[in-house]
C-alpha cells in the first residue's frame, strides 16, 4: 500500500530549532520525528512512502536515502513553492502506484500517534468512504479544528477554532484518501485539506468518515509538546520501533559523555557527542548532538540545540536554546524563553526571563 508523508512545513512554532533543520527531522528520543512514524507505518504493512518535501528538502534524502535501511521504499517529491497540505498531496499523485479505488494513507510528519493504522484503513475500505480521518479527543478543543461525527461515524462538519465546540474530537493529522479523490484536488496553487478539501467534500455530499481513537496522540509542533513527546518515547509511554535504545528513565546516545555524579532522568535524552559535567541535572530535557552542560547546571523540560554550551550553575526550565548558543554561568531562564543562534549570554545576564532573547 502507498502512503504519503507531509514534511514540507516551516515549523515556525519551533523556531529557532527549525532554522537549521526542518521540524520532521528534529531528533526526538534520538531519531528524527519522522522516523518514528515511518517505522510504525512499515510495521503496519506499508511498504512505500512518498515524502512531500519543501522547506530544507535535501535533508530528508540525506538521512533516509532510498529507505532500504529502514525497511521501506522511499521517494521524494519537492515543491518549488510550498503548496499547503492539500497541494502537497496533489503534487505527489503521479508517484502513487495504486488504482483509482485504492486507499492512500497520508501522514502529517510532525505527529506521534499510537493509532492502529491497519484498523484505520479497514474502516475506510469497509465503509467505502471517499476520505477517512483519524480523530483524537483533547481536553480543551477550543484551539483546534473540531470534527463532529454522527452515530454512524460520518463527519458532519469541520469547525475551525470555536469558543463553544460541540465535540472534543479533533483532526489528528492522518487520513486515508481514495486515490481518485486526490486527483480532484486543484493543481498549481496552494490548497489546505483542512480548510478547503474536506469542507468541499462535505458540501458536495461526499462520504467523509471519522475514526475516533483514544490511543496516544501528540502534535509535536510546540516546544512543550516536543519535550513531552521525547519524554514519552524514552519512557515507553509511546511505543516506537525506531527508539535507538531500551525504554527507561533516560536515553544516552553513543558518544555522549556523562559525569558519574550527574543526574539524568525524567525521560531526558542526551545526544551523540553531548557532554554533561559533574553534578549537573538533566530532567526530562532534550540535549541535541554535541550540546554541552557544564558542572552543576540544571536543565529541566527544555531543548538544547546542537553544540550549544550551558555554563556551570546555569538553571533552565521550559526553554529552547538554539544551535551553538552559549549561556554563561549564573543565568537563569524559564517559562518559554527562546535564545536564538548567534547569542552569547554573558555571566549573570538574565534571571527568570520568559521573553524571547
Ligand atoms: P508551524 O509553522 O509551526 O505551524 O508548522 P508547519 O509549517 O509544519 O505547519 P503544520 O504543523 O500545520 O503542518 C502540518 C504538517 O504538514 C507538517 O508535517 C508539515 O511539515 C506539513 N506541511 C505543512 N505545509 C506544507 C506544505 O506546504 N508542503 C508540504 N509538503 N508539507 C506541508
Amino acid at each position: 500500500m502507498d502512503a504519503v508523508m507531509l514534511v514540507g512545513g516551516q515549523g515556525t512554532r519551533l523556531r529557532p530549532l527549525t532554522m537549521s533543520a526542518p521540524k520532521p527531522m528534529l531528533p526526538v528520543a534520538g531519531v528524527p520525528v519522522t522516523a518514528h512514524m515511518l517505522a510504525r507505518a512499515r510495521d503496519a504493512g506499508i511498504d512505500r512512502v512518498v515524502l512531500a518535501t519543501s522547506y530544507r528538502a535535501e535533508v530528508f534524502e540525506e538521512y533516509f536515502g532510498d529507505g532500504s535501511a529502514h525497511g521501506l521504499q522511499l521517494e521524494y517529491v519537492t515543491e518549488t513553492e510550498p503548496m499547503g497540505t492539500g497541494g502537497a498531496i496533489r503534487n505527489v499523485a503521479e508517484r502513487l502506484h495504486g488504482g483509482p479505488g485504492d486507499p492512500v494513507v497520508i501522514f502529517n510528519g510532525d505527529i506521534l500517534a499510537g493509532l492502529d493504522i491497519q484498523a484505520l484503513v479497514a474502516r475506510h475500505t469497509g465503509t467505502g468512504a471517499a476520505v477517512t480521518l483519524h480523530l483524537t479527543r483533547v481536553v480543551d478543543p477550543r484551539a483546534f479544528g473540531v470534527v463532529p461525527v454522527d452515530d454512524d461515524g460520518r463527519v458532519t462538519a469541520f469547525l475551525e477554532k470555536t469558543p463553544d465546540p460541540p465535540t472534543n474530537l479533533i483532526n489528528a493529522g492522518c487520513y486515508v484518501f481514495r486515490r481518485s479523490v486526490i486527483d480532484t484536488i486543484p493543481t498549481g496553487r496552494p490548497v489546505s485539506v483542512e480548510r478547503e478539501t474536506f469542507p468541499g467534500l462535505l458540501a458536495a455530499g461526499t462520504a467523509v468518515m471519522g475514526y475516533p481513537d483514544d490511543t496516544y496522540w501528540l502534535d509535536l509542533g510546540t516546544p512543550a509538546a516536543f519535550v513531552q513527546g521525547s519524554r514519552d518515547l524514552v519512557t515507553g509511554r509511546m511505543a516506537s520501533p525506531a527508539l535507538p535504545g531500551p525504554v527507561g528513565d533516560c536515553l544516552v546516545l553513543p558518544g555522549a559523555v556523562v559525569a558519574a555524579d550527574a543526574k539524568i532522568g525524567g525521560g531526558a535524552t542526551v545526544g551523540a557527542g553531548a557532554w554533561v559535567g559533574a553534578g549537573a541535572a538533566i530532567d526530562g530535557a532534550v540535549l541535541f548532538d554535541g550540546a554541552v552542560v557544564e558542572a552543576g547546571a540544571v536543565v529541566r523540560d527544555s531543548v538544547i540545540g546542537r553544540d550549544a554550551v550551558i555554563g556551570s550553575g546555569v538553571a533552565l526550565d521550559g526553554v529552547v536554546i538554539g544551535d551553538g548558543v552559549r549561556i554563561e554561568r549564573g543565568n537563569e531562564l524559564r517559562s518559554g524563553a527562546r535564545v536564538f543562534p548567534g547569542v552569547v549570554l554573558s555571566a549573570g545576564a538574565v534571571r527568570f526571563s520568559s521573553d524571547r532573547t
